[in-house]
């Protein structure tokens, strides 16, 4: 993993992140942005795209080896340090393709940064703002991890995040687990509160005039297809793609067929 330390407001934060510059003149680079409480290693199945294309897998601050954003994160910031990575790089514009959480940076990062953006990915995610009783249930959820850790959370987490054919697949599951258990108990709460507090994007939809693929999992019950695909049918250019057999987890349950998509989608 590289490291670069950026200018937050009043003190420097260090992000963690992997880069792959593709050789192939004019190669788009893909900034892969994690779900929670997850970080940079859900995305190692798409390494293998760095063939065609260049790729930037960040950990977001506070997972993996990036520092802490301090005080109350936000969204926002959140999209205002992965846009200070990519012009600290010098590689704008991207791709920006998240899952769930990412996805909810990605439209905080189309509306302050689309300068950066050529096309958006969006995998597992939703635009609307939580209703009160999840906003509720992640309170608890805070609470109970800067309390007791983040172990009990993450096992319950767990089998939502992955179809009933993969959760099967120890060699899949377990790494996951290991991440999510990495998360340290301020990231998780803060982050809870933050996704908790997030606005509603499901207005920015009608505004998108990048590219748009929205890529859903058969078996999510996090972010389930015909919500995905409603959301779909509100961005202009967009094309919508339920992968079969898929959970919440697509890029890592159902590689080759997401790679694919990604592949078909950029290059045609
Ligand atoms: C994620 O995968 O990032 C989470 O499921 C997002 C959420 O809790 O809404």
């Amino acid at each position: 993993m590289d490291s670069i330390v950026i200018r937050e407001s009043t003190y420097d934060v260090t992000l963690s992140y992997q880069y792959f510059r593709c050789e192939r003149e004019q190669a788009p680079t893909i900034l892969f942005v994690h779900g929670f409480p997850l970080d940079h290693s859900m995305w190692s199945a798409q390494v293998e795209l760095q063939d065609r294309f260049s790729l930037l897998i960040p950990d977001l601050p506070g997972f993996g080896g990036s520092g802490v954003l301090m005080n109350t994160p936000g969204v926002a910031r959140y999209a205002d340090a992965l846009a200070a990575l990519v012009r600290g790089l010098e590689i704008e514009p991207v791709v920006f393709c998240g899952l769930s959480m990412g996805g909810y940076i990605g439209w905080e990062f189309f509306a302050r940064h689309r300068e950066l953006v050529s096309h958006l990915v969006c995998c597992n995610t939703k635009a609307d703002a939580d209703d009160e009783v999840t906003q509720r249930a992640r309170q608890v959820s805070a609470a109970a991890a800067l309390k007791n850790g983040v172990d009990q959370a993450c096992e319950a987490m767990l089998p939502k995040l992955f179809a009933p054919q993969s959760i099967t697949n120890l060699a899949m599951v377990e790494p996951i687990e290991k991440a999510m258990k990495s998360c340290p108990p301020e990231t998780f709460g803060l982050c809870q509160l933050m996704m908790a507090e997030r606005v509603d994007h499901a207005g920015t939809l009608e505004r998108i005039d990048v590219p748009t693929l929205v890529i859903a999992g058969e078996h999510d019950p996090i972010t389930p297809p015909d919500l995905m695909q409603r959301m779909a049918d509100r961005i202009p250019d967009s094309r919508f793609e339920k992968i079969s057999g898929a959970g919440h987890l697509s890029p890592l349950e159902c590689p080759r067929v997401f790679n694919e998509l990604i592949g078909s989608f950029l290059i045609g």
